[in-house]
């Protein structure tokens, strides 16, 4: 049986009906920019992340970039940021010339917050905290941290769209929250798009500004801005994907639930959740030692995984000038080294999932 680790297109052409009506709204409004369709996804998605403001964008990296430029962090300034994480989420912080300071995983492959406080500095002015992989990071204890230290928390939610931390919506907790609507993300756009949420009316007064060359008023450009906008098309798209959101994400919820109960071999180490944390299983990492050896006869039983992330951003190629080893954050290096995400989507069916449970647990190390 042939498993695909994932099937893009199958959102659109379950919803497809609502999808082309909403394209062609967009497309017949001769409106293209900062519209209603943006307006309303706006309103719509800070109602559903019971927060008061949403702010578009262009794609998750730019929500991170943003998010700190909106919180004057730059030249000078560290961010304390998971080592182990998908690189945009520290590009958020170089981007502005900001330093990372890198902090290990734990055995939920998120930041460990029991090691934050040591790496905080005089020059410390702010938490990133990633919920990677559809999982909330130990959000009580960072937020004790940064208030007892006084330090901004910025969420990069791009893989936890609906996740919780204690009955509360990941990316409500500090004071922004980055997603990225990436077509493969739990809500995904039929492109490229971003958006931030905040509590705070200044914050998402200045993000507007930030997305939109700096001005209120066009051509009065009152702070140093950029273009990224989500456009109108896009954002008549995602109103249909996050009427579907809770469904999506239940679906994917029972499939981890198959997996978690099914798979029963000490080779592989399946992922776990926190007490009081919900996970959404954007993706269903495991460990095992030898993943080449895992991975090809995964293969050979005509199962797709993929890998997420190979390369920590600390070794990253473009960040070599700061001389990190591998060895530096053993955990994230292990993950790195051993995580397979088995496949896992909304709609997937269970022939599927009780084969790839079958074939895991006849893996012979
Ligand atoms: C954890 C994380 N942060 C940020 C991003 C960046 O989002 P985008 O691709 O929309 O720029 C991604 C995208 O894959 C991600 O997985």
């Amino acid at each position: 049986m042939d498993v695909e680790f994932s099937i893009l297109g199958r959102k659109y052409a379950l919803y497809q009906k609502e999808y082309e009506e909403a394209a062609l709204r967009a497309l017949r409004s001769g409106w293209y920019i900062l519209g209603k369709e943006l307006e309303a996804f706006e309103e719509s998605f800070a109602e559903y992340m019971c927060t008061a403001n949403c702010v578009g964008v262009n794609s998750g990296t730019d929500a991170l970039i943003l998010a700190f430029r909106a919180l004057g962090i730059g030249a000078g300034d560290e961010v304390i940021v998971p080592a182990g994480t998908y690189i945009a989420s520290v590009i958020g912080v170089t981007e502005n010339g900001a330093t990372p300071v890198f902090v290990d995983s734990d055995e939920y492959l998120l930041i460990d917050a029991g090691k934050i406080e040591e790496k905080i500095t005089d020059k410390t002015k702010a938490i990133l905290a990633v919920h990677l992989y559809g999982q909330a990071c130990q959000m009580d204890k960072i937020m004790e941290i940064a208030n007892r230290y006084g330090l901004y928390v910025v969420e990069d939610c791009a893989q936890c769209h609906d996740a919780t931390f204690q009955g509360q919506k990941a990316g409500t907790f500090g004071d922004i929250g980055c997603f990225s609507f990436y077509p493969t993300k739990p809500l995904g756009a039929l492109g490229d798009a971003g958006a931030l949420i905040t509590d705070n009316e200044n914050l998402a007064e200045k993000l507007k500004m930030l997305r939109n060359y700096g001005s209120r008023v066009k051509y009065h450009n009152e702070i140093s801005g950029v273009n990224s906008r989500l456009d109108e098309i896009q954002a008549a798209l995602l109103l249909v994907g996050l009427k579907h959101l809770p469904e999506e994400n239940k679906m994917r919820i029972e499939l981890a639930k198959k997996y978690l109960s099914g798979i029963k071999n000490e080779a592989v180490k399946l992922p776990i959740i926190r007490a009081g944390s919900t996970h959404v299983f954007h993706l269903f990492p495991v460990l095992v030692e030898d993943r080449e050896c895992f991975q090809a006869y995964l293969a050979e039983n005509g199962i797709k995984t993929q890998v997420h992330y190979p390369i920590p951003p600390y070794v990253a190629g473009c960040y070599s000038e700061w001389g990190y080893q591998w060895e530096d954050y053993p955990s994230a290096s292990y993950i790195a080294k051993h995580e397979v995400s088995l496949p896992i989507y909304a709609g997937m069916p269970d022939e599927e999932v009780k084969y790839v449970i079958e074939v895991v647990n006849m893996f012979v190390q």
